[in-house]
């Protein structure tokens, strides 16, 4: 074997050799992927590729390589269960690869693989072997031709393990693994056709490193696969396993990967670490550390759906593992600034924002750690019932893994404690229900990819001109329906689609005697797609083939511009007056509104967003120049320019600019559309501010148009206000407070009066009882309104004494009412208004109930109240035994 390189020398040598391969090196996208609707995180190398290997390929790369970011926590690749019991799954990963888009295919793929491995790197031979699809004959004879491997040892798998599909529709194909074995050269014959403790058993020992797929097709929604326009290459190698083999570790938790974290939880929980299962919390905490601080860097954050759901569940797993540590306060936290110095090399995004992803760590550990005391109680409630041997049902144990956090393992433990066990059927049938949904939510996005029903006239990408031109002659490359809605994608189009939070553009493409509305359009990966409806005319092969005229709707778009151009002054703003740990976290450009997200720990007082309006309103009126210059994205970052955290950038990026040249009062990475001068934003007002979760808060504000909007229609509601208080604007508040405090004086003087009347109605009525047995009975006829009613009975309620029962009839209009009041001492005897009442509206096929002391119900038949009531007396009388 090589001598031993570091995990960066095994990164950069994987890459150095693909590029002597004429392979061009493609930074990592964000392990959050902004453009796949389909995807909830990054969970392979080749998905930053996925519409490439779909036919689009604007940028005619053949041959590139990277190491990916990746995460396999849900959805067809999830890995997260067996992290931490295991040496070699974990939740992320790096994943190292080289990619063919149509150009070299088996032959280069498999002789670059074992050339790689066994000239550069020198792992031995004997240790290796090769797998190929059942039937891919070609792929086994390459393998044989170029590694001379004994032909047992090229074996031949079904799709389980080497047909690769990146989910549940999109690119596949056959693939061939290459596995290592890392036990004992002696027990290797009787032990590698093995399913169970041989390759491809799921095992310490024979472990894949590295999957080499040929994808040649497209899964399409309905199960078939079409063949792929070009044959492809795409591989990946498991970058902590390998630095595993080569440092000589049985264990990637053994390696500078992982040593430097684990060593830092062993350091500040005082438990020393060993690689058995006493060691289980130490590598868990490890993986989920990385998993989270680089979802987080990359733009997710902990909530209660969709990805950041999984993120919660992830941070939830780590910190239960980190209070059998004996940690009861928050503890991940203190371990990013360990990580950021080991990973921030390869990955700058880690050290640039560590500060950040501690502190949302950091707040939610702390309201995990509250909820977890709560739902110990909870689950001594749940199993006080059970007796030894019974279940917890599964939605129970769902109900504390959902609500408390607590992991089904960790649930499964606290059972066993008492005696008890848990459905853990029916709690996987709750969780199923549970993905159902997020996948739903997911799934609400529009399904643009795939390479199902395209009328196409050529091949090529689109030209966007929009920054100049707000109109183009356009010609459509392809086109497809669905359910009526156009989706087209052009040669040029000025039209630009959604992309950093600024909107798509809307407006209308035409040709001789056919109009597309278009409402929205797209970016599908790199390609521009428009969606438009037909509004004259008919979209078809010969209509569709014509020369357009692209019309962007120029008054959505010159709205767009000021709100897009007012959201940078608003950070600059923003950092200027709370500090430079501001740092945008997602926003949305519309016409009609911008809002800006942004890490900020509390809520901005009303001077400082006073503040920041007023910063903003006097840039605005400065009239400042903007200006964007197109250069290399380090040159734009070392040039000062603020940069979004796991965006996607290209190698070129645009720079806006603010200001005067060199004194720029913005400068952001940016690749929007803007005004030129900051002038014709008109001018700026925050209608709110609040938070959106842990450390970060969220501002909605208008310009121009729609400030004026609001100003307006404020204005119309003062003028009102002005009318009827007779008011000046200064007089209005203290006007309107005086008038409500008028009016709440009369209201407590009416009430008063009629509490008044009520009490002397209520003395007239209660004369003349009828006694029966100890009880003096009153039943009366009234006909009161409905509040006068109830004010009536209040009156009594206040009045009645121990020994009385009022029943009263009361007719208004077609409403008819019985109720009952009952004196203390003849509850207790039995005496119920609540029964009574019931029994005495059956008579009038009524309908009520009530407390023992007051009970009250309705009836429509008016006609009968009266007769109802006479019967209280019998009532009465067989409820007190007279
Ligand atoms: N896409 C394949 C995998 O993820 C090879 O890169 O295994």
């Amino acid at each position: 074997m090589a001598e031993t390189m570091t995990s960066a020398q095994v990164r950069e040598s994987f890459i150095k050799f693909f590029e002597s391969k004429g392979h061009l090196f493609v930074r990592s996208s964000p392990v959050v992927p902004h453009d796949d609707p389909t995807l909830m995180f990054t969970n392979a190398g080749m998905n930053q590729f996925k519409a490439i290997f779909l036919g689009d390929n604007p940028k005619g790369w053949k041959r590139v390589c990277n190491s990916q970011k990746c995460l396999r926590v849900s959805g067809k690749h999830n890995d997260l269960d067996v992290v931490g019991r295991d040496n070699y799954h974990h939740t992320f990963f790096e994943m190292l690869g080289n990619w063919s888009f149509g150009d070299y295919y088996k032959k280069e793929a498999i002789a670059w693989a074992w050339e790689l491995l066994t000239e550069v790197w020198k792992l031995p031979k004997e240790r290796l072997f090769a797998t190929v699809y059942e039937d891919d004959d070609e792929a086994w004879q390459i393998w044989k031709d170029v590694s001379g491997l004994p032909d047992d040892r090229i074996m031949r798998f079904g799709a389980h393990s080497n047909f690769w599909e990146m989910g549940d529709t999109g690119p596949c194909g056959p693939c061939s693994e290459i596995h290592y074995d890392r036990g004992d050269i002696a027990t290797q014959t009787e032990t590698f056709k093995d399913p169970i403790k041989g390759v491809n058993g799921e095992n310490d020992r024979y472990i894949e490193i590295w999957n080499n797929v040929f994808m040649q097709y497209e899964r399409l929604s309905d199960g078939s696969l079409v063949p792929l326009k070009a044959k492809n290459v795409d591989t990946g190698m498991g970058f902590e396993r390998i630095c595993a083999i080569l440092q000589g570790k049985t264990s990637n938790y053994d390696t500078d990967v992982f040593t430097p974290i684990i060593s830092k939880v062993a350091e500040l929980s005082g438990v020393p670490y060993n690689d058995g299962v006493e060691g289980t919390p130490h590598r868990v905490i490890a993986d989920h550390l990385r998993a989270l601080s680089f979802a987080i860097a990359d733009g997710a954050l902990p909530s209660n759906e969709g990805r950041g759901y999984v993120l919660r569940r992830i941070l939830r797993r780590a910190s239960r593992f980190a209070r059998l540590l004996g940690q009861k306060e928050a503890f991940i936290y203190k371990l990013v600034q360990v990580l950021a110095d080991t990973m921030g090399d390869a990955f700058p995004e880690i050290r640039e924002r560590k500060d950040f992803v501690a502190n949302v760590i950091k707040s939610e550990e702390e309201s995990f750690i509250r909820t977890l005391d709560a739902g110990l109680e909870r689950f001594e409630t749940i199993s006080a019932d059970l007796k030894k041997g019974e279940k917890i049902p599964g939605d129970k144990v769902f109900l504390l893994y959902d609500t408390y956090g607590f992991p089904p393992d960790l649930t499964g433990i606290l059972a066993e404690e008492k005696g008890l066990l848990i459905d853990e059927e029916g709690y996987e049938k709750c969780m199923q229900e549970q993905k159902d949904r997020a996948r739903a939510n997911m799934k609400k996005g529009i399904n643009t990819m795939g390479s199902e029903g395209w009328t196409e006239y050529a091949v090529g990408s689109t030209q966007f001109v929009g920054y100049e031109a707000d109109t183009a002659k356009v010609k459509v490359l392809r086109f497809r329906e669905d359910k009526g809605i156009l989706s087209i994608v052009l040669d040029t189009t000025p039209f630009y689609a959604e992309m950093g939070g600024q909107v798509g553009d809307k407006g209308l493409l035409q040709a001789e005697g056919l109009d597309i509305a278009i409402f929205d359009t797209i970016r599908v990966n790199d390609t521009i797609v428009h969606r438009g409806k037909v509004t004259k005319g008919e979209a078809n092969k010969d209509t569709m083939s014509v020369e357009f005229v692209a019309k962007v709707d120029m008054r959505l778009r010159d709205d767009i511009r000021a709100n897009h151009s007012a959201t940078h002054l608003l950070q600059a703003a923003l950092r200027q007056v709370l500090g430079s740990h501001v740092a945008q976290q997602g926003s949305r450009v519309e016409p009609g509104f911008l809002r800006f997200d942004f890490s900020h720990f509390q809520a901005m007082t009303k001077e400082e967003i006073q503040q920041v309006e007023d910063i903003v309103n006097d840039k605005i009126r400065a009239t400042l120049p903007v200006n964007t210059d197109v250069m290399d994205v380090d040159a734009a970052k070392a040039s000062g320019a603020m940069a979004l955290f796991g965006e996607k950038y290209g190698e070129e990026v645009r720079v806006v600019k603010m200001g005067a040249c060199g004194e720029e009062f913005s400068k952001e990475l940016c690749g929007g559309l803007h005004v030129k001068n900051t002038g014709a934003i008109g001018m700026f007002k925050i209608v709110s501010e609040a938070s959106v979760s842990s450390g970060v808060r969220r501002i909605e504000a208008l310009t121009g148009r729609g400030a004026m909007a609001l100003f307006r229609l404020e204005d119309s509601v003062l003028t009102v206000l002005r009318d009827k208080l007779r008011a000046k604007n200064d007089a209005i508040v203290e006007r309107f407070e005086l008038t409500l405090e008028n009016a709440r004086k009369l209201e407590k003087e009416l009430a008063d009066a009629k509490l008044e009347i009520a009490a002397s109605a209520a003395a007239e009525l209660l004369k003349n009882p009828e006694q029966v047995g100890e009880a003096k009975l009153y039943i009366r006829d009234t006909k009161a309104p409905d509040d006068g009613f109830k004010t009536l009975l209040d009156g009594i309620a206040q009045k009645i004494a121990d020994d009385e029962v009022v029943v009263l009839g009361n007719v208004c209009g077609k409403a008819g009412s019985i109720a009952v009041l009952v004196g203390k001492a003849l509850q207790k005897k039995g005496v119920k208004a609540g029964d009574l009442v019931k029994e005495l509206a059956a008579y009038a096929n009524g309908r009520g109930g009530g407390r023992p002391d007051r009970a009250q119900a309705g009836t429509r038949e008016v006609e009968k109240v009266s007769g109802a009531i006479q019967h209280a007396t019998e009532i009465v009388k067989t409820k007190l035994g007279v």
